[in-house]
């Protein structure tokens, strides 16, 4: 049984303030970790501070991105050896804003998935296509050779601690969400892809999340089916009812 694990994105919005004030207001009331891994992940200048009004709770607080140095001369990066000094708990890795904005390569993104690990931080390892692949019915290749490079390496124990998110850049922000049976159908290309790699066991254990436009109104039904283990929510993860609210759905 593979437990849900809703993660919240908050890209580049809050102040200081609005990000301490929601921390705050939700640590107590997301729902028991035996249930659900609740995670928000904040820009990073906001990480030291959340983490510790997180603390002893169960939220659990995530990067966006990271280097993949532990250090070096990198000007305006952070190293996931400086997240594991403050006991981030996640990194959200190869979103497809830090492939289209910021050029990241499978290869940046699959060397990232190793630092992740080796510093003992969970990586949520982005996969999608645009609406052209899509509708060049291109889908599942792209997902697969994404994932296929971010996976490049590792051993089946390793992929056990990753969680993949499936977010069709289509869907992001833009009210558009996949059907539940075609995202459920590309999470199970995804987890195919996973057993042809590191083998059944593995597949079945990894947790695969959809993100896209996923809101209290439509979680439920994504999270009803067999491959969609949680959701990388961006938009409705900054309000904390709607926050609370999908959390409370699983
Ligand atoms: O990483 C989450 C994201 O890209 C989806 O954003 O706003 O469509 O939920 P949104």
């Amino acid at each position: 049984m593979r437990k849900p694990i809703i993660a919240g994105n908050w890209k580049m919005f809050k102040t200081f303030d609005e990000a301490v004030k929601f921390t705050e207001a939700v640590r107590e009331k997301v729902p028991s970790e035996e249930k659900v891994d609740a995670v928000i992940c904040a820009p990073a200048i906001f990480l030291p501070t959340l983490v510790d009004i997180a603390l002893e709770t169960d939220l659990a607080i995530g990067a966006q991105n990271m280097h993949y140095e532990n250090e070096g001369a990198f000007t305006g990066e952070i190293s996931p050896s400086q997240l594991a000094s403050i006991n981030v708990d996640y990194v959200i890795l190869g979103h497809s804003e830090r492939r289209e904005y910021f050029n990241e390569t499978d290869e940046a993104v699959n060397k990232k998935v190793r630092a992740a690990l080796t510093n003992g931080i969970v990586p949520i390892i982005c996969c999608g296509e645009t609406l052209e692949e899509r509708e060049a019915q291109k889908t599942e290749e792209k997902v697969s050779s994404q994932v296929t490079a971010a996976l490049k390496g590792f051993t089946p124990e390793e992929v056990n601690h990753m969680v993949i998110a499936y977010e069709p850049i289509w869907a992001i922000g833009t009210g558009k969400t996949a059907t539940a049976d075609d995202a459920n159908a590309v999470c199970g290309k995804i987890r195919e892809v996973v057993e042809g790699l590191y083998g059944k066991e593995t597949a079945e254990s990894i947790r695969i999340q959809y993100g896209g436009s996923v809101k209290p109104e439509n979680i439920e039904e994504l999270l009803s089916k067999e491959h969609i283990d949680g959701a990388l929510v961006g938009g409705a993860s900054l309000d904390q009812d709607s926050y609370l609210a999908l959390l409370n759905k699983v």
